[in-house]
C-alpha cells in the first residue's frame, strides 16, 4: 500500500462524448486528480481524436482537476501554445516525435505549463537520461499508443521500477505516470513499482461504479 494515494487521471478518450460535461463531472466527483486528454493526429499514431477546441471545452467543465494533455502527434511544437491557451496545465510530448526534445521541453515550460515526456513500450529509458533533470513528468506507455481499451504490457512494471531508480539520482521530484491498460487489479503493483499517477480510460469510464474504481486505483479501497 503506497504511503500517499496514487493520483488518478481518467482518460477522456473513454468518456461519453455525447455528454462531455457529465463525464467530466463524474470524474471530478469520483475524486480524480487530473483529466487526461489524448490528442492523436493519424500520423504519429494510427487514430485521430481531437484538438485544442475540445481541450478548451473540457477545461471549462472543471476547476479542480489538472488538465493533463498527452500529445500523440508529429512535430508537436506547432500546437503546444494552442493547447496551453486552451487550458492545459501539463503538456506531454513523445520522445519519438521530437528531434529537438530539449528545445520542446523548454518551450512548454516557458509558456507556464508543466512539461512531460512519454515513451512508447519499445523505447528504452536510456533516451530520457539527459532530459530527465528538466522534466516535471514522464508518461510511460504501457500499451502502444493509439487506442483505449488495450491490454497492459507486463514488462512495463520493470520499466517503472527502473525509472524510479533513475529519478532518485537525476530528479527526485519527477512524477511518474503510467498510461494504458491500467485496471483495478494491476494498480497496486504499478504504484508499488514507483508510479505516482495512473491514467485510466476503460477502467474508470466503463466501470459499473466509476467512483469505487477510482478509489481502488488510488489505493484507498
Ligand atoms: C492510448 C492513450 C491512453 C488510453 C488509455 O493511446 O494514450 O491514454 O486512452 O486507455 P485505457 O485505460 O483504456 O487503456
Ligand atoms: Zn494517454
Amino acid at each position: 500500500m503506497p504511503v500517499k494515494p496514487t493520483l488518478i487521471a481518467p482518460s477522456i478518450l473513454s468518456a461519453d462524448f455525447t455528454n462531455l460535461r457529465a463525464s467530466i463531472e463524474l470524474a471530478e466527483k469520483a475524486g480524480a486528480d487530473w483529466i487526461h486528454c489524448d490528442v492523436m493526429d493519424g500520423a504519429f499514431v494510427p487514430n485521430i481524436t481531437f484538438g485544442p477546441f475540445i481541450v478548451q471545452a473540457i477545461a471549462k467543465c472543471t476547476s479542480s482537476m489538472v488538465i493533463d494533455t498527452h500529445l500523440m502527434i508529429a512535430d508537436p511544437d506547432r500546437f503546444i501554445e494552442d493547447f496551453i491557451k486552451a487550458g492545459s496545465h501539463q503538456i506531454t510530448v513523445h520522445q519519438e516525435a521530437c528531434p529537438h526534445l530539449h528545445r520542446t521541453v523548454q518551450f512548454i515550460k516557458s509558456l507556464g505549463a508543466k512539461a512531460g515526456v512519454s515513451i512508447n513500450p519499445a523505447t528504452p529509458l536510456s533516451v530520457l537520461e539527459s532530459i530527465l533533470p528538466d522534466l516535471d513528468l514522464v508518461l510511460l506507455m504501457s500499451v502502444n499508443p493509439g487506442f483505449g481499451g488495450q491490454k497492459f504490457i507486463p514488462s512495463s512494471v520493470g520499466k517503472i521500477a527502473r525509472l524510479d531508480a533513475m529519478r532518485k539520482e537525476l530528479n527526485p521530484g519527477l512524477v511518474i505516470a503510467v498510461d494504458g491498460g491500467v485496471t483495478e487489479e494491476n494498480a497496486a503493483e504499478l504504484s508499488a513499482a514507483g508510479a505516482d499517477a495512473l491514467i485510466a480510460g476503460t477502467a474508470f469510464f466503463k466501470a459499473a461504479d466509476p467512483a469505487a474504481a477510482a478509489r481502488k486505483i488510488k489505493g484507498l479501497a
